[in-house]
């Protein structure tokens, strides 16, 4: 199995409830290690480069409007085959559909505020990785 890295994002709804922690004992119980990570406010603009890929969709403003709203933790995750396991360990994006025992099945407050962020394939992990940290802030 490929070792990888992915971006995870904790999102406001997250930070607000204080339960950085509880989530993050989920990756860690999947394997996942939490190599990089920093408690970041974005800008609107920064929400807005982030998300690009959803310009022009019906939920843009709204998701937008919301990661920029309180602060958010954006970590790096590494482990084998990371990018596929952070996704299973998220669940599904509405909290409704989310597998018991995902994140956001436990925690997910509805499909705006999902708790967690994570990279849909390599492309995009790299891509969204080198947006918020460079290679030396990495410690495998
Ligand atoms: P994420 O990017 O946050 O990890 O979530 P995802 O891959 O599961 O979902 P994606 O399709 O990339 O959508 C990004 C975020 O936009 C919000 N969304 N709302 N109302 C809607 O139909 C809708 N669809 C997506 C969600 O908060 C989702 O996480
Ligand atoms: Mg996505």
């Amino acid at each position: 199995m490929a070792n990888e890295r992915t971006l995870s994002i904790l999102k406001p709804d997250a930070t607000a409830r204080n339960i950085t922690g509880k989530i993050n004992t989920k990756f860690e119980a999947a394997g996942l290690r939490i190599v990089a990570q920093r408690r970041v406010h974005l800008a609107r603009s920064e929400a807005e480069q982030f998300y690009a890929i959803h310009k022009g969709k019906a939920f843009f403003n709204d998701l937008c409007a919301f990661m920029s709203s309180a602060p958010v933790v954006v970590q790096v995750l590494e482990g084998a085959n990371a990018i596929a396991k952070n996704r299973e360990v998220m669940g599904a994006t509405d909290p409704k559909q989310a597998a018991p025992g995902t994140i956001r099945a436990e925690f997910g407050l509805s499909i705006d505020q999902n708790t967690v962020h994570g990279s849909d394939s390599a492309t995009t992990a790299a891509q969204e990785i080198a947006f918020f940290f460079r290679e030396t802030e990495i410690l495998s």
